[in-house]
């Protein structure tokens, strides 16, 4: 099928296709491209394409784990294979499902401050200005006619991390799952990188040689030999400016989760009150 055809590439013998042996679960805008990206940096690491959705759609599900084989990279037996689909992090069904596959899989997840999280979600909402002609501002989505924070909206829902995280920790022991702090993924990749490969045994090998700081985007890219690469224009947006106010309460409101979040996960990430 056209399918099949476009999954027979060229390949390197004694490879093959493997499922993966650690899956960033998210979250949505928390910089999980970059950190796909950036650990793809090391020789020991394939990546699979895109986001594959295997765990969070029912119709992909349902094609069985030999389709979610087939959307990974070739790769040697020495390397390990790492997706990355945002939305199993959010998504109930999925810390059951990916437990089936592999009990003691490497669960990376990637948050960074919720409030700007919330912001860069909403931006990403509204990128497409001729399907939103009508959008309204983050400040009339997030806070209520009452004045209070609506939390029925998802930026704020998807940002309130504790939430999500206990589905997790009721399936998977809490070493298994790796929380990568996304703020400082972007001030300085490298530390957060190193952490990351004691995690995944992985020799360290990434080092400041495969970042150089882009001033006109504003942040690291990377250099893959002589190759260097940033990510897309649409990674590092420029946010709107939200009315002071608004920050405030959102701070405020946050502040009693993300306590919740430090206790449940035993680290404290200090985001802003
Ligand atoms: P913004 O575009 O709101 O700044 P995801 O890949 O999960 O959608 O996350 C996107 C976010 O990754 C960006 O959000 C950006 O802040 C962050 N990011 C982290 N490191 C980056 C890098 N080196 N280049 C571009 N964006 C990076």
């Amino acid at each position: 099928t056209q399918d099949d055809r476009a999954y027979r590439r060229l390949r390197f013998p004694k490879t093959s296709r493997r499922l993966p042996q650690a899956i960033i679960i998210g979250v949505r805008k928390g910089g999980t491209r970059a950190l796909l990206e950036m650990l793809f940096l090391h020789k020991s690491v394939q990546k699979a394409n895109g986001e594959v959705h295997f765990f969070d759609r029912d119709d992909n599900y349902e094609r069985g784990l030999d389709w979610y084989r087939r959307r990974m990279p070739y790769s040697f037996p020495n390397q390990i294979t790492i997706e990355k689909s945002p939305s199993y992090f959010v998504t109930p069904e999925v810390p059951e499902r990916i437990k089936a596959m592999n009990s003691s899989i490497k669960l990376l997840l990637i948050l960074r401050d919720p409030v700007i999280r919330a912001i860069s979600d909403y931006t990403q909402l509204h990128s497409n200005p001729l399907a939103n002609r009508s959008s309204r501002s983050f400040e009339q989505l997030v806070v209520k006619p009452d004045g209070t924070v609506n939390t029925n909206y998802r930026p704020v829902s998807v940002s309130t991390y504790h939430n999500h995280v206990y589905r997790w920790l009721d399936v998977f022991p809490r070493e298994q799952l790796f929380v990568v702090n996304g703020d400082r993924l972007i001030t300085n990749p490298v530390s957060e990188l190193n952490r990351i490969e004691t995690f995944l045994g992985l020799e360290h090998r990434i080092n400041a040689d495969n970042f150089y700081f882009n001033r006109t985007k504003g942040f690291y890219c990377l250099r893959y030999g002589p190759v260097d690469k940033c990510l897309k224009e649409t990674k590092g947006r420029k946010h709107p400016d939200v009315r002071p106010s608004v920050v405030a309460k959102l701070r405020e409101h946050f502040g009693q989760h993300n306590q919740k979040l430090y206790d449940v996960l035993g680290q404290d990430f200090g985001w802003p009150e």
